[in-house]
């Protein structure tokens, strides 16, 4: 395999994951949580959305959180902003970047954000301006990006023409987002080899969703593409309250894991990432589908059994 030397992972636990508890999260605890893996020399955390309180209840406490946070230096604070409301409310609440969000599937924009794509688009001009006189970087996800669990298929041409119009409002970055893990490596090599070249300059993620177990692989696709930027949730947490089958973000501590194991650098304390994971699963109080949690690190050795030891020939 050919893959890059360093992997750059946005934590996006404290969003996409807390968005969909049932029970809600208090403040300091999620305050907790952030600085935890602010600890962990994590270098992005989407740290939660400046959206309707009434579509996501669960993240009604975005300015108190922002305000609590510890801002360690060397990590990029950011949150999800559906329009240019939630831009004003980001700015004044100090964030690093802004992360907005479009599907590319008519049926899904408007089940997430009330709008069709031209009308989110609209609202995310606006949203751009806002960004750009605060001196914020833009980085705009598009949900969905291969296939969606109403209409199916995502044709490429769609996907361009919302790539088209997001980077010509002077996005920094696009993140191709796999919503409810239809994604398969194949296909993720596919869509990049079409878009990647058709605009350059821009910073690309993958936002995955395991929902198949396909996330890793996807990644190493990606990675294999050139694409660094990877988005990942403590313990794989997360999920779409507007996708139907939505589950998990690919694990942060998993992908680190896999990313260590390989030689290629993240940055992050995998111990301290292990010990957060674990305190979140007490916070939300039930197992989180991460693996290496339960297995520890491939570097793990176990006793032998009895009367092993003496029968194993000389070399
Ligand atoms: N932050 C806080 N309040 C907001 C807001 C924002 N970013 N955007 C709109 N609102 C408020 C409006 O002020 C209005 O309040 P009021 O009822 O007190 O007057 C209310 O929400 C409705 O506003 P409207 O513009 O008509 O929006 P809507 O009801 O069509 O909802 C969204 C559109 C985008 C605001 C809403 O669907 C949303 O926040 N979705 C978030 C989806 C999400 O986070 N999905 C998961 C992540 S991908
Ligand atoms: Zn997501």
């Amino acid at each position: 395999m050919k893959l890059p030397s360093h992997g750059t992972i946005c934590e996006v636990g404290t969003r996409d994951g807390f968005q969909i508890e049932p029970d809600f999260i208090p403040t300091d605890l999620k305050i907790e949580v952030v600085d935890r893996l602010s600890d962990t020399g994590m270098p992005r955390i989407e740290v939660t959305s400046f959206v309707s309180p009434k579509a996501v209840p669960a993240l009604r406490d975005a300015e108190a959180v922002m305000a609590g946070i510890k801002r360690r230096p060397g990590t990029r604070y950011s949150a999800l902003v559906p329009n240019d409301k939630g831009a004003v409310r980001a700015v004044d609440a100090g964030v690093d970047d802004i992360h907005t969000v479009v599907s590319a599937s008519e049926s899904h924009n408007l089940a997430n954000v009330n709008m069709t794509i031209a009308e989110s688009l609209a609202k995310l001009e606006a949203t751009a301006q806002v960004a750009h006189r605060a001196g914020k970087p833009v980085y705009s996800g598009i949900s969905c990006t291969f296939g969606c669990p109403f209409e199916g298929d995502v044709p490429l041409t769609q996907l361009e023409q919302v790539i088209e119009r997001l980077v010509g409002m002077g996005a920094r970055g696009i993140g191709l987002a796999d919503t409810t893990g239809m994604a398969n490596p194949a296909q993720v090599a596919r869509v990049l080899e079409h878009v990647v070249p058709r605009f350059p300059g821009v910073e690309w993620t993958l936002h995955t969703h395991d929902t198949r177990a396909m996330a890793i692989p996807n990644i190493l696709a990606a990675m294999e593409m050139g694409v660094t930027n990877l988005d990942a949730s403590i313990g794989g947490l997360g999920g779409c309250p507007f996708a139907p089958g939505a589950s998990g973000n690919v694990c942060t501590e998993d992908l680190v894991h896999c990313l260590q194991a390989m030689g290629i650098e993240t940055g992050i304390d995998l111990d301290r990432l292990i010990e957060t994971s674990k305190r979140v699963q007490d916070i939300v109080g039930r197992a989180l589908p991460g693996q290496i949690v339960k297995a520890g690190k491939w570097t793990r050795r176990y006793p032998l059994p009895d009367g092993v030891r003496e029968r194993i020939p000389a070399r």
